[in-house]
């Protein structure tokens, strides 16, 4: 088992859209028992509210429903209950380290570091861009998925 924690500021529309698009993707391939996934926030502005609306119909488009959903923030315990924090831009990974007191076990990465060219996934709560959001958020959850996939299956 592995266990995921997705992280943008707000947790309101980029790490819920990973959360949800990676356990979707996952399952698909079969491998929806191999991971537990979850989401949360470096601010605490929008704590307890739900997906904001334009990415949860991106998410609703592709089949998937995130109703269930509130922001959370994280927290310096979740780098102990987590096997992988995947911030969605680059300064998120400094917010992360500061929180977590560092990142002694290499556990916090780039949600798009697996791309040719690793790069932040911009904030569609400012560049209003949820299709180019989700993209690549689908991109860096099948990269993610790829290079663990192999690591949660039996020899
Ligand atoms: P997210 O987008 O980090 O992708 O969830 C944001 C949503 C809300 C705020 C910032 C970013 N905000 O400042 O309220």
């Amino acid at each position: 088992m592995i266990k995921i924690l997705f992280v943008c500021l707000g947790n309101i529309c980029r790490s819920p859209m990973a959360e949800f698009i990676f356990r979707d993707m996952a399952e698909k391939r079969g491998l929806g028992g191999q991971f537990t996934v979850a989401s949360a926030a470096i601010s605490s502005e929008e704590l307890g509210n739900p997906v904001y609306p334009p990415a949860k119909r991106k998410l609703y488009s592709l089949g998937i429903d995130c109703s269930g959903k509130r922001a959370r923030q994280m927290r310096r315990e979740d780098y102990r209950e987590y096997d992988l924090l995947l911030g969605m831009e680059q300064r998120h990974l400094n917010q992360m380290r500061r929180i977590c007191g560092g990142d002694p076990e290499g556990k916090i990465h780039l949600m798009l570091e697996h791309s040719p060219h690793p790069h932040d996934i911009d904030d569609p709560w400012y560049t209003d861009d949820f299709d180019t959001a989700c993209a690549e958020i689908q991109e860096g959850c099948g990269q993610w998925l790829d290079a663990l996939a192999g690591e949660t299956l039996p020899e």
